[in-house]
């Protein structure tokens, strides 16, 4: 019996570094009994060269011959045109997919006879599925890295330091929104010396908040905001304004405000508006990790770009941060990948069974 053969693609999207798979996952796979093809060059950009890729056991190869011998195809965001042209019936594309934001694209492979396996349409609830939940680990290098990017931008100290020079206060930082990369932009900041605040509409997020050693904004949450499968839902026009009014004296008062909030599959709701930037001190530092083409948590806030406001209030528009950490969010990823693999292909097939509650609910974009 054949083995099924995998094959990591080189990612495609300007200024994307991440790879889907990393050596350590080769060897892995390798031991699970699936062939591994990865694409010339895949992982340079994270810093793995294609002679790690063959130490570990896999086959580098050309995209034509890759195409040619793959049944399942890996990559990590969704992939351009001419790959996804390139992709024939019975192949299999796992990725994080974007289905909800580019339903096209997988709609498209679906009627070709591409199976597509949307990594993002994982549902956050099953347990048995925490170790291949790709959306959570990559939000967790995002929160670590908007932390970071914010400390880097705040021309004043994150930790109070007692010196010969006199004491300096610590930072004030407030993050709005404590979902995964809520948490970890607490946790990083918390372990930088700053001083925490942290809102979420979902009052259970109120005991995480806690015990990273942060504060839980006490701003009225509006009834029934709980929605499904662990995300929050979304805020009516009305329940918004009344939060962001209540929000606004804790954002004019913070030195760094870092933003998280987002409800899947809908535009980012609108936190921080141009009128509180105008109301934050010189020198305060705002990064909007949600910022995208469909706007972010920050009025005015774009990817990939810093603005430095009239008021020397700096607003960074987090463009994509698992990328900066490429080594660190490929591998994760490609672990995540693995425990998905595990799970598909079973004495040496690959299964892809809609009624299996994970394979089921990741196979879902391309059908609807
Ligand atoms: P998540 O779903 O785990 O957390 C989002 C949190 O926002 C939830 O806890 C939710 O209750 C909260 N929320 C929703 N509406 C809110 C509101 N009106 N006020 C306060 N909180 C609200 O999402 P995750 O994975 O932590 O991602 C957070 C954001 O970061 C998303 O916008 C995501 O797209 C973005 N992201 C950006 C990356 C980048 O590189 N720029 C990488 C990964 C995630």
């Amino acid at each position: 019996m054949a083995n099924v053969t995998v094959a990591a693609l080189r990612e495609r999207a300007p200024g994307e570094r991440r790879v889907a798979l990393v050596p350590e996952a080769v060897t892995l796979l390798h031991r699970a009994g699936i062939d591994v093809l990865v694409e010339t060059g895949a992982g340079s950009g994270a810093w793995f060269a294609d002679a790690d890729y063959t130490d570990a056991g896999a086959t580098v190869v050309p995209p034509d011959e890759l195409y040619l011998r793959a049944d399942v195809v890996l990559c990590v965001g969704p992939p351009d045109q001419e790959t996804a042209r390139a992709l024939r019936a019975g192949q299999t594309l796992i990725g994080l997919l974007e289905p909800l934001r580019q339903p096209a694209l997988v709609q498209d492979l679906y009627r070709r006879g591409v199976h597509t396996v949307s990594l993002d349409l994982l549902p956050r609830t099953l347990s048995r599925a925490q170790s291949m939940d790709a959306l959570t680990s990559q939000a967790n290098v995002a929160g670590y890295k908007a932390a970071l990017l914010a400390a880097d931008s705040y021309d004043r100290f994150f930790p109070m330091l007692t010196t010969a020079a006199g004491t300096m206060r610590p930072a004030q930082v407030l993050v709005l929104g404590a979902g995964v990369a809520g948490l970890q932009a607490i946790a990083t900041a918390r372990r930088l010396g700053a001083v925490v605040s942290a809102y979420d509409v979902r009052p259970e997020s109120r005991g995480e908040v806690e015990s990273l050693g942060a504060r839980f904004l006490d701003v009225r949450s509006p009834q029934g905001d709980a929605g499904q499968g662990g995300y929050a839902r979304e805020l009516t026009p009305e329940e918004q304004q009344a939060q962001r009014a209540a929000l606004e004296a804790h954002i004019a008062r913070s030195d760094v405000v870092i933003t998280t909030a987002q409800v899947p599959g809908r535009r980012p709701p609108l936190l921080v508006s141009a009128a509180v930037l105008e109301r934050m001190q010189s020198g305060a530092v705002v990064v909007d990790l949600g910022a995208s083409d469909l706007g972010g948590n920050v009025e005015g806030s774009e990817p990939d770009k810093t603005q430095v406001l009239d008021n020397g209030v700096t607003v960074i528009g987090a463009g994509r941060l698992p990328s900066a950490m490429a080594t660190a969010a490929s591998t994760a990823y490609a672990r995540n990948l693995v425990a998905l693999l595990r799970h598909l292909v079973r004495d040496g097939e690959l299964v892809l069974d809609p009624a299996d509650e994970i394979t089921g609910a990741l196979m879902g974009g391309g059908q609807s």
